[in-house]
């Protein structure tokens, strides 16, 4: 029997990992630089957290959740998402007494959705994401947003461009939402079953099917903006101003919705502009979401935040031809020829990692060529060469590989002689 790795999953192999650790480097950088901290919750949550907090009339709940009964009979669910989790956890441990709000965290780690697999989309794929929780300052907002940007700063990406909208408070989404019904009421019958739902539990979702997008009756729905109460429309303006001190550009969208429920007031979403970057754009989308922790039984904990895939930010990296530089893997190759070379090169190895300097050899008894031709590969910037003489005479000939020059070192100096040499 063959096994294959599951649909929607990928193996990150060495020859792609690397660049994970140097994604992994960076959001750690930006995030002690902005003193977000991290927190590692559970890859599985009780169902009901996200069915209460992401929305049970959301894509993510009805149909793409890893949701399985543990054997106690509990409903448990693969985490699809960060957010839910985290504020859990905020609730929880009781982090809205700390003294310092609001509470910045950040978290990295797979989340899972069955979705359907194509370029940029997965069902097992690993999420960078930050909150903020504890502040209902819209500054904060715009300094959750530089931070996402920042990201993308570092890693050398240029076509990216962040898209912006506001969903209000309750009472202006409440009034949009009587207008919406208004407004799709007399013809329902034209969208699919799943928008007939939606109608009457939650008309906003409509704006976000994928089966209905090219409706008529879409581009013609009243828009969120419209119906901004003052409070929802000074907050906006205020997060903008933010934006706009920083120097932070962007486009509005009154049609972004974002496929979560809990999200008031800003959402937004980073898109790539790169030609060849696949149908799917969107980079990291986040916003806004007053009113989590008190839906879970928290007091009220304002929150704001967002998170990228960093698959996607390396789909993103090669559409625009960015890469990191590959440092090379080894200091030093130790290369013998024969048995009592192979038990003293096997000694000096070790003696060699001990001293600080990253050093392998060849363990399937090759000829003098091909072991050179693994030092080559491996980059190694110097050679250690070890052959029947030199386990006579105590010592070893080392090779520069960057000149090709060669000398003899005695035994007992030559891990002193490596590390200057490498310094
Ligand atoms: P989301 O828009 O569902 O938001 O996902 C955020 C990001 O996760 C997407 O922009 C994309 O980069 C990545 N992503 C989502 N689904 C997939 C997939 N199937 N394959 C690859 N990448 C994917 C949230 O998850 C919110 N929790 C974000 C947030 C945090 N809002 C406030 N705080």
């Amino acid at each position: 029997m063959n096994f294959k790795v599951p649909r929607g999953t990928q193996d990150i192999l060495p020859a792609e990992s690397w660049k994970w650790q140097r994604v992994e480097a960076i959001i750690r950088e930006v995030c002690d630089m902005y003193r977000y901290k991290e927190i590692r919750t559970p890859i599985f949550e009780q169902t009901e957290l996200f069915q209460r907090t992401v929305g049970d009339t959301t894509d993510i709940v009805t149909k793409e959740m890893y949701t399985f009964k543990d054997r106690g009979d509990r409903s448990m669910t693969l985490r699809p998402e960060g957010t839910a989790p985290v504020v859990r956890s905020y609730v929880e441990n009781k982090m809205f007494g700390y003294p310092d709000q609001p509470v910045k965290l950040y978290y990295q780690g797979p989340m899972f959705r069955y979705e359907r697999q194509q370029a940029g989309r997965y069902r097992q794929f690993v999420q960078f994401g930050v909150e903020a929780i504890g502040s209902a300052d819209p500054a904060i907002d715009a300094e959750v947003i530089s931070l996402a940007m920042e990201m993308y700063k570092r890693v050398g990406l240029k076509d990216v461009k962040l898209v912006l909208n506001s969903l209000g408070d309750k009472e202006s989404r409440t009034a949009h939402r009587e207008a919406l019904v208004a407004h799709f009421t007399p013809k329902i019958d034209e969208l699919c079953s799943d928008c007939q739902s939606r109608l009457a539990k939650n008309p906003l979702r409509i704006l976000d099917c994928k089966v209905d997008r090219e409706h008529p009756l879409m581009a013609t729905a009243p828009s969120l903006t419209d119906y901004l109460n003052e409070e929802s429309a000074t907050y906006f303006e205020q997060v903008k101003r933010y934006l706009g001190a920083i120097g932070i550009e962007y486009e509005l969208d009154p049609n972004l919705v974002r496929g979560l429920d809990y999200y008031n007031h800003t959402a937004f979403e980073i898109m790539s502009t790169a030609d060849g970057f696949g149908a799917i754009t969107t980079l990291c989308g986040g916003g806004r979401y007053n009113g989590v922790a008190e839906e879970i039984g928290g007091p009220p904990s304002p929150g704001v935040g967002y998170a990228m895939s960093i698959e996607r930010l390396l789909l993103a990296m090669e559409a625009e031809g960015k890469s990191f530089t590959e440092d090379a893997q080894l200091d030093v190759y130790v290369v013998t020829l024969e048995k009592a070379a192979h038990e003293k090169g096997f000694a000096l190895l070790q003696q060699l990692r001990n001293a600080g300097i990253r050093a392998d050899m060849d363990y399937l008894d090759r000829k003098m060529k091909g072991q050179m031709k693994s030092a080559d590969r491996f980059n190694a910037k110097a050679v250690i060469v070890i052959g029947e003489d030199e386990v006579n005479n105590g010592v070893v000939q080392v090779k520069n590989m960057a000149d090709g020059t060669q000398e003899k070192i005695t035994d007992a100096t030559v891990i002193d002689t490596l590390l200057e040499k490498l310094r």
